[in-house]
């Protein structure tokens, strides 16, 4: 009996060890077990502190004495600080002058691009390239580690669908499905080389009149079927860190918000890495009306947030709301913990200095490479709008002129979101145009200010909105771009917003182009010169003046560093457009919010029934839907041919199409399948977008796309909030908009 019993020991023992040797974390936790036995509470509650170090602030608070602090060992990481030296100063106090000698972890807000600035998100969404994506993810990843950054505060996954918010440049647009597949992207391009932060934690794209910062309340299955599917995506792609929002889910700020950041995101989703919040977010809980400073300390720990950035609530407050007992030890542990783990898994305990390298920052910032990439992801991103009568691309040829303050100007290029980009290094329009054809081959007027509203400019700045305004009046300015226009056979008019005009508080209640440059443009249309209208902004406009009057529009966002090439590129041919915008562009601000994915309602509109859903004055029908975009080149649909009329529980059905370029030129068109289900247990929406498809054609050609749907694709959250497929008959449309679709229906059984 002895001899059973021990060799049963023996048998465990073995097992234990080979549980322990194939637990990958098995190591990390020894490490940190043991750091954290010897850390005093007050040095648990200085891992939770982010203070902000430099000058780009986005609040009114600016943290103070960071050094000091840093000293006495009451912050974990900093946000703000780059540059291998910055970084080396402030990693060398933690390192060196605190007892334990813990590193620091440095974020900042790589959005689209560190130093080579990219295409402001909502441009480069409209790519719909995730392979694009996610290399303009790495590569922004190579360059702020190289320049000491070891955690980005991206990607923004926010779903949007009010144009007034000017933060719809920093994300992807309207659609869930779209919005999951960028974020999972972006995750995959920036780690494991650098830390990724799913931001804004939650429904923060949803305030109500497209006002930043303003009230959300929204029932839960809009949550978890149109807001959350993006958050969870990134976070399944390995997300390691979240960012609380501003805004209040349910009545509660999302930075006190249990339900959200326990239940939903630790409990459901799995979610094992660490909660930080958005900047001053958790002091901004006073204002939001649910208690003092020491409360929301209490309520922001006790929800699940770890780390607190620049409020100092945790660091002035964490240790007394323990030993009061309004939090306990053990959740101010586990945020420790998962602070901890964080620096562990960037390899900050082995070397806390390996982001700090002076050689591989200046090998990596703005190499060739990135410059390049910078291009292709702005060729990929513009959208043309229309083109009639085919008077793009330009032809060198041709007499033309450039008019209007985007022509030239440098700043607005690179976007808002900029953060340490050189506005000095991107290139215009002009720029390039000279670079390519010549200094006297083209004719050039500004035409207007891209501003000439006073009060307008004032609010932007300091970030900066007019830097050139012309000493001429806008009368002048007017008459010497029609004399230009005159002697011209085509007139490209370069346009829009300027860079402070999106992004962070920079909603608008008109989205249109500024008076002075619709003068500007009814000018030139007198004179009867063909117009192509460039546009440079950072979110959906309302354009339906300039749809009828214009003959061409092509959208180019804020393009990034390499914009004024890529931008003469496509203006000349030698790359067709093949963006397709993510948000729906619509008539006028009365139709906001506007998205393609609604409900029909029990009055669905009918033109010839007055109590139907519909406005007096104006369509339903967006300028531009959702996934639309044109080419040089056209694309011709064929039927959808279905591999069954019948989808079985775990089986699968494809969907083909043939798709031919019946252009002159070759193309690449972005194929989208969209799904509705007819019936439900609950309102579905008219039409969900379910899977696209790139393919690139030469003129003539012919293929055949496929897409495969199955069980998942018809599922969603029910009543219950349980996520199911329903028997039924489904729609299927397939095309190269929200609109313009084939279709064809399958049963579900
Ligand atoms: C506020 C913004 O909402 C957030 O997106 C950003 O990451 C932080 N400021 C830090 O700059």
């Amino acid at each position: 009996m002895k001899k059973i019993v021990t060799i049963f020991l023996c048998v465990l023992a073995i097992a234990s060890c080979k549980q322990k040797s194939n637990d990958p974390d098995a190591e990390m936790n020894r490490f940190i077990n043991d750091l954290m036995s010897k850390m005093t509470l007050e040095e648990k509650v200085g891992q939770l502190n982010l203070p902000a170090v430099g000058f780009d602030v986005t609040g009114p608070v600016l943290s103070k004495d960071v050094d000091t602090k840093i000293r006495k060992g009451m912050v974990g990481g900093v946000f703000n600080t780059f540059t291998p030296d910055a970084v080396r100063k402030l990693q060398s106090i933690a390192v060196n002058e605190t007892r334990l000698g813990i590193p620091l972890i440095f974020g900042y807000d790589v959005v689209h691009g560190h130093k080579t600035i990219f295409p402001v998100p909502l441009g480069l969404s409209s790519s719909w390239d995730m392979e694009l994506i996610q290399k303009v993810a790495h590569a922004s990843a190579v360059e702020a580690s190289a320049d000491g950054l070891n955690w980005t505060f991206s990607p923004m996954v926010d779903i949007a669908r009010d144009p007034r918010w000017g933060r719809v440049s920093e994300g992807s647009g309207e659609d869930p499905y779209l919005g999951a597949c960028i974020g999972k992207a972006m995750v995959k391009g920036y780690e494991p080389l650098i830390f990724s932060c799913v931001k804004h934690f939650a429904l923060y794209g949803a305030g109500e009149a497209g006002r930043d910062y303003n009230t959300v309340d929204m029932s839960r299955q809009r949550m978890y079927n149109e807001y959350f599917p993006p958050y969870k995506a990134a976070i399944d792609a390995g997300a390691s860190t979240v960012m609380t929002s501003f805004n209040e889910i349910d009545g509660m700020p999302a930075t006190g918000c249990k339900w959200l950041l326990t239940e939903v995101l630790r409990k459901e989703w799995g979610f094992k890495g660490f909660v930080v919040t958005d900047y001053t977010a958790m002091m901004e809980m006073v204002n939001h009306g649910v208690g003092d400073t020491l409360k929301v300390g209490e309520l922001a720990l006790n929800a699940g947030t770890d780390m607190d950035m620049v409020s100092e609530i945790f660091a002035d407050h964490g240790v007394e709301l323990v030993k009061s007992g309004r939090v306990s030890e053990k959740t101010v542990d586990a945020a420790c913990r998962r602070i901890l783990e964080a620096k562990y898994k960037l390899g900050l305990f082995k070397d806390p200095y390996c982001f700090v390298n002076q050689e591989k920052a200046d090998k990596e910032i703005m190499s060739a490479d990135k410059l390049e990439l910078s291009k292709e992801a702005a060729i990929k991103s513009m959208v043309l709008l229309k083109n009639d009568n085919q008077v793009l691309p330009l032809n060198p040829g041709q007499k033309i002129a450039f008019i209007g303050p985007q022509v030239k100007r440098q700043r607005d290029l690179i976007g808002n979101w900029s953060g340490a980009g050189d506005w000095h290094k991107s290139v215009t329009l002009w720029n390039a145009l000279e670079e390519e054809y010549g200094k006297d081959k083209f004719l050039y007027a500004l035409g207007c200010n891209l501003i000439d509203d006073k009060g307008l400019i004032d609010k932007l700045n300091p970030h900066g909105a007019e830097l050139y305004p012309s000493e001429k009046t806008p009368q002048q300015l007017i008459e010497e771009a029609v004399h230009v226009a005159r002697q011209a056979e085509v007139v490209v008019v370069a346009l829009g917003e300027a860079f402070g005009m999106s992004g962070e508080a920079a909603s608008r209640s008109n989205i249109g182009l500024l008076n002075n440059q619709v003068e500007l443009l009814k000018a030139l249309k007198k004179t009867g010169t063909p117009i192509v209208l460039l546009l440079m902004n950072g979110r959906p406009l309302t354009l339906e003046w300039e749809d009828e009057n214009m003959d061409a529009i092509l959208e180019a966002w804020f393009p990034g560093t390499q914009g004024g090439y890529a931008i003469a590129d496509v203006l000349f041919g030698k790359a067709n457009p093949s963006g397709k915008i993510t948000m729906t562009f619509p008539r006028n601000t009365g139709q906001i919010p506007i998205y393609y994915n609604h409900k029909n309602t029990g009055r669905p509109f009918d033109a010839n029934q007055k109590y139907t859903t519909k406005y007096l004055d104006i369509s339903n029908e967006p300028l531009y839907p959702f996934g639309y975009g044109l080419s040089y080149t056209t694309f011709e649909y064929g039927k959808i041919v279905l591999s069954g009329n019948q989808l079985d529980a775990g089986q699968s059905l494809t969907a083909s199409i043939d798709v031919q370029n019946t252009g002159k030129y070759a193309g690449t068109e972005t194929v989208q399948l969209y799904i509705r289900d007819k019936v439900g247990s609950v309102t579905r929406p008219v039409k969900e977008l379910k899977g696209f498809r790139q393919v690139t054609l030469n003129p003539g050609e012919k293929k055949t796309i496929s897409f495969t749907i199955t069980e998942n694709d018809l599922k969603f959250y029910n009543a219950d909030l349980k996520f199911v497929a329903e028997p039924g008959e489904f729609d299927v449309f397939i095309g190269g908009n929200s609109r313009d679709t084939k279709q064809t229906t399958f049963v579900y059984d």
